[in-house]
C-alpha cells in the first residue's frame, strides 16, 4: 500500500472543549504519523476558500461563521493508506451516525460541529496541505 499524506483539522469546538491531546493521541494511537502542525485562527476569508467547494451549499454561512470562530490546529498526517485511515477514525460526518470509538462519536456535537476535517480524496489533501502548509515540501 502505498504511503500518503493527508490533512486533518481540529476544529473550534473541539480545540475549545480541550480536545487537541485526545485527539491527536487516537491519530497516533492509529499509527498515523504527524509531519507538520500549525495551530492558527481562520478568518472568514481563509476558511471561506477553504470549503470553496461547498459556497453553494445551504450550510456554507454556518460552516464558515463556526470554523472561523476560533483557533484550530491544522496538521499534515503520513502513513500507510492514510487518506481513507484518517476517514476510519474519524468517523462519520454526523456524529449521531458514527462509530463506537471514533474522535467524532467520542468529541463531535453535531453535523455542524463536528470536531475534525479530514481530507476526502489523495487529490483534496494535496490541495489542502499546499492550503495551509504553502512553504512545506510534505505532501
Ligand atoms: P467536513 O468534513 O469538515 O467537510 C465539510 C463540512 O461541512 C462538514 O465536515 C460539516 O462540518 C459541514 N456540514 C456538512 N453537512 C452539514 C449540514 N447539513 N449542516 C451543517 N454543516 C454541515
Amino acid at each position: 500500500m502505498a504511503i500518503e499524506s493527508t490533512l486533518s483539522i481540529i476544529k473550534p469546538d473541539a480545540v475549545e472543549n480541550n480536545k487537541i491531546g485526545a485527539i491527536l493521541n487516537l491519530i497516533e494511537e492509529a499509527g498515523l504519523k504527524i509531519r507538520a502542525m500549525r495551530m492558527l485562527k481562520m478568518n472568514p476569508e481563509v476558511a471561506g476558500g477553504f470549503y470553496a467547494v461547498h459556497k453553494e451549499r445551504p450550510f456554507f454561512g454556518e460552516l464558515v461563521e463556526f470554523m472561523s470562530r476560533g483557533p484550530v490546529v491544522v496538521s499534515v498526517l503520513e502513513g500507510e493508506n492514510a487518506v481513507a485511515k484518517y476517514r476510519e477514525i474519524m468517523g462519520a460526518t454526523n456524529p449521531a451516525e458514527a462509530a463506537e470509538g471514533t474522535i467524532r462519536k467520542l468529541y463531535a456535537s453535531s453535523i455542524g460541529e463536528n470536531a475534525v476535517h479530514g481530507s476526502d480524496s489523495l487529490e483534496n489533501a494535496k490541495i489542502g496541505i499546499a492550503y495551509f502548509f504553502p512553504e512545506s515540501e510534505i505532501g
